[in-house]
């Protein structure tokens, strides 16, 4: 197989997946349990925990462990809009953030919060003075995702950041999770106040995330009980898991520069492929993260080609994977305005640690080879 689906899911590492076995294998007391046992294994938890911290650029009490990115933004957006409701209630957010916002600012709306979904260009990108223009006195929360797992746009981060903090005391959170391993994520890197990631994303667990803030950012808990994490996400602490996140976060890092000039050079020579179809078009701006690239074929559903490439053991996506299954448009597509006659052909290759350079060139000549067929050019 030929895997181009990386914005969905990742395969784990080997190394991950023993680390997961070994934890669970020796290490399976309850961390929050006072023997020997549960001491040993707090300090596991304790040691990835700074390691995660340390590599975002905080504190290890301003990490906790979740069940994945959905979990991850849930408690982001809703812990700190609900802490910070006596301030006020206005929220503002993009138009292409993933379901797990969107949905989780619909339920903040039906509990009286203001949110103001801001549209974005044709690249896909939000606008920094329109984001300025809509700030309020009672802007308590901004949620403006890094790179967009549709159509890879790279939103200016480090700019919102320095504007949002100049102009309010709103709380910026940042959904990272299709940028980290890829492109530099980190307190420092981006200024911003809350991060969200998830492991499978980067070779890591699914089922599987992490919270991390910087400063003095309060969150009201959500899913409450035996006070686990800091008492802001009871239940008992997958150890296994959080140790694996920090050793798929290690290794991500680690290979992030070489991947990316290695997804640099795959999308450049996708993109000249792309650009020799009249019928083909290109809807990741130029500037957009080298790892997505989605395209869109006039006249053609998506679903016909994502079957002929998988024909061919070339396995893509419609659009997003939360969508793909989805008959409408991805409302992602839809808020940048294609044509009518490409609105269905949308394709997205994500790239990966599992691909290869000959696995480019499989690719473009059977991409070639479909076009041929489905369209006799
Ligand atoms: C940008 C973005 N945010 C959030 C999520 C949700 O993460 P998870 O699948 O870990 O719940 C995804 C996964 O597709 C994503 O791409």
């Amino acid at each position: 197989m030929y895997y181009f689906d990386h914005s969905a899911t990742t395969k784990p590492h080997k190394e991950v997946l023993e680390t997961f076995i070994k934890v669970n294998e020796e290490f399976y007391a309850n961390p929050a349990s006072i023997h020997e046992l549960g001491v040993e294994v707090n300090t596991l938890l304790s040691r990835a925990r700074k390691q995660v911290a340390d590599m975002l650029g905080t504190d290890e009490t301003r990490v906790i462990f979740t069940s994945g990115g959905t979990e991850s933004n849930h408690f982001a957006i809703q812990g700190v809009a609900k802490n910070l409701n006596s301030r006020g209630k206005h929220i503002i957010t993009s138009s292409i953030e993933h379901p797990s916002v969107l949905e989780a600012m619909k339920q903040l709306e039906r509990q009286g919060f203001e949110v103001e979904i801001l549209p974005v260009n044709e690249k896909g990108l939000i606008s920094v003075d329109e984001v300025k223009a809509c700030l309020r006195k009672d802007t308590i929360l901004v949620s403006i995702m890094h790179i967009n797992n549709e159509l890879g746009s790279i939103q200016p981060i480090k700019e919102l950041a320095n504007m949002i903090h100049q102009y309010s005391r709103a709380v910026f959170h940042v959904d990272a999770i299709q940028s980290f391993g890829k492109y530099p994520v980190s307190f420092d890197k981006l200024g911003v106040d809350v991060l969200t990631l998830s492991a499978h994303k980067f070779n890591g667990l699914k089922g599987s995330g992490i919270v991390a803030w910087k400063g003095h950012v309060s969150f009201e808990p959500v899913i409450v009980g035996g006070g686990q994490e800091f008492g802001l996400r009871s239940g008992t602490v997958p150890v296994a898991q959080a140790v694996s996140f920090a050793k798929a976060m290690r290794l991500a890092f680690e290979n992030q520069s070489h991947m990316l000039s290695k997804y640099i050079q795959w999308n450049e020579k996708l993109r000249s492929s792309f650009r020799g179809y009249r019928n083909v078009r290109i809807l990741s701006a130029d500037e957009a993260a080298a790892h997505i690239l989605t395209i869109s074929v006039r006249h053609l559903k998506g679903e016909v080609l994502v079957n002929a490439l998988q024909a061919k053991e070339i396995i893509v996506s419609t659009s997003s994977a939360c969508s793909s299954k989805q008959t409408k448009t991805s409302h992602v597509i839809e808020s940048i305005g294609l044509p009518d006659d490409y609105i269905r052909g949308v394709i997205r290759i994500s790239l990966g640690t599992s691909n290869t350079d000959q696995q480019i060139d499989y690719f473009t000549e059977n991409f070639s080879t479909i076009m041929k067929q489905v369209k006799g050019e």
